[in-house]
């Protein structure tokens, strides 16, 4: 899907968020309080936009991954663009980090949690990287269980998005289906809670941004 959106992916994101992805990535990155000494990996980084966001906030250092060439390219030229420091991109998987243990200050994962096909061995990998003490910011639409947001995200993605995304975009359109349908599908922040601690993190706690429906899980080694 990404290979297919990945020209207008940054377009798509703003207007479909009216604009709230940014402010999501950079409160997250405000509450996550990375240190200008910290090595942070963002794992789905797509075109980089969380990554900038932390560095910007904190000065951390940052190594993007991600899966699709596509994004790793546009990752690359947005940070060439922009004259920015402080970056490197990686094209790999994020179920198998190409990384050795305990290496990173802090892991992010802006919105791909949805995309993964084994959440759980993402969240071990993410979890050995990390050095003793080190924190995951992992930033996500997590299924609701409020009858109103509920019914309220259903009108505006069903009605409002597919219309847009028929209008702008006909061929792509199956790609923004595809949103709703994997938030519909995804876990309640209960179930990636019990993940998170089963996996091994500790003092997991979480914060949510647009009436709940986005929200940061942040967890310690
Ligand atoms: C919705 S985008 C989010 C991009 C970015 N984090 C953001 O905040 O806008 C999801 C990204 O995850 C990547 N992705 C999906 N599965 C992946 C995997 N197994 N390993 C690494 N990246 C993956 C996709 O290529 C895509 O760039």
């Amino acid at each position: 899907m990404f290979r297919q959106v990945h020209r207008r992916y940054d377009f798509f994101n703003h207007l479909f968020s009216l604009g709230n992805d940014i402010r999501w990535r950079r409160k997250s990155s405000t509450l996550l309080e990375f240190d200008s000494r910290d090595l942070i990996l963002d794992v789905g980084a797509g075109t980089g936009d969380f990554s900038i966001a932390i560095s910007r906030q904190s000065g951390a250092k940052v190594i993007a991954l991600d899966l699709v060439p596509e994004m790793v390219e546009r990752y690359r030229v947005k940070i060439d663009k922009k004259g920015l420091k402080n970056f490197s991109a990686t094209l790999a998987d994020g179920e198998t980090l190409p990384f050795t243990d305990e290496v990173f200050d802090g892991v992010v994962a802006g919105f791909v949690g949805r995309n993964l096909l084994n959440l759980k061995q993402a969240l071990l990998e993410i979890h050995r990287v990390l050095k003793i003490g080190g924190k995951v910011g992992f930033l996500e639409f997590c299924r609701t269980r409020n009858l109103l947001v509920k019914t309220l995200n259903w009108l505006y993605f069903r009605t409002i998005i597919s219309q847009m995304g028929n209008l702008l975009l006909p061929r792509d359109l199956r790609a923004y289906t595809y949103l709703i349908d994997s938030i519909e599908g995804f876990y309640s922040i209960k179930e990636l809670r019990k993940i998170f601690t089963d996996v091994g993190f500790l003092d997991i706690h979480y914060h949510q941004f647009n009436m709940g429906t986005v929200t940061l899980i942040v967890g310690k080694k």
